[in-house]
C-alpha cells in the first residue's frame, strides 16, 4: 500500500457551515496531511467534467448545480493508505448509512449535501488531482521529515 494521495472536496455545505477546521483536523488525526489547497467556485463546466462518470444518473443535473452554488475546498491529501482511509473518515455516501464518528455522520445533511468528496481508487485520485492540481501546487511533506 504505502503513502497515496487522494483527492479530497469540502463541499458548499461544508463551507456554508463552517466547519473546515473540524474537517481538516479529522483529517490530519488520522494522518491525512493536505499537500495542496485551494479554494474554488466551480462553473458548470468544471464541475460536469469532474463527475462525469456519472452524466447518466437521474441525480447528475441536481449535483452540478449544487457543486456549484458556491466555493468550495480543495485539497490533496497525503498519508498511508491516504484512499481508503479518506474514504472511511468520511464514512458512506448517504450520511444516513455512515458510521458513527465519521465526517458525514456527524456534518452531512443528506447524500446530496454530503460535505466531502473523496476519491474512490487510485486511478480516479490520480486523474482527479491532475483534474484540479499542477505537480507544482502540490507540496509533500518529505521536506518536513
Ligand atoms: P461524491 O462522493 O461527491 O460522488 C458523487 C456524488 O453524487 C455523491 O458524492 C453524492 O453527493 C451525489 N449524489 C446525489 N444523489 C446521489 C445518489 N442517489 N446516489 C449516489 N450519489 C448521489
Amino acid at each position: 500500500m504505502g503513502i497515496e494521495r487522494t483527492l479530497s472536496i469540502i463541499k458548499p455545505d461544508g463551507l456554508q457551515k463552517g466547519i473546515i477546521g473540524k474537517i481538516i483536523s479529522r483529517f490530519e488525526k488520522e494522518g491525512l496531511k493536505p499537500v495542496a489547497a485551494r479554494m474554488a467556485w466551480l462553473s458548470q463546466k468544471e464541475a460536469e467534467g469532474f463527475y462525469a462518470v456519472h452524466r447518466e444518473r437521474p441525480f447528475f443535473k441536481d449535483l452540478v448545480a449544487f457543486m456549484t452554488s458556491g466555493p468550495a475546498l480543495l485539497m490533496v491529501l497525503e498519508g498511508e493508505n491516504a484512499i481508503a482511509k479518506n474514504r472511511e473518515v468520511m464514512g458512506a455516501t448517504d450520511p444516513a448509512k455512515a458510521a458513527a464518528g465519521t465526517i458525514r455522520k456527524d456534518f452531512a445533511t443528506s447524500v446530496e449535501k454530503n460535505t466531502v468528496h473523496g476519491s474512490d481508487s487510485p486511478e480516479t485520485a490520480k486523474g482527479e488531482i491532475a483534474y484540479f492540481f499542477r505537480d507544482t501546487e502540490i507540496f509533500p511533506y518529505a521536506w518536513a521529515r
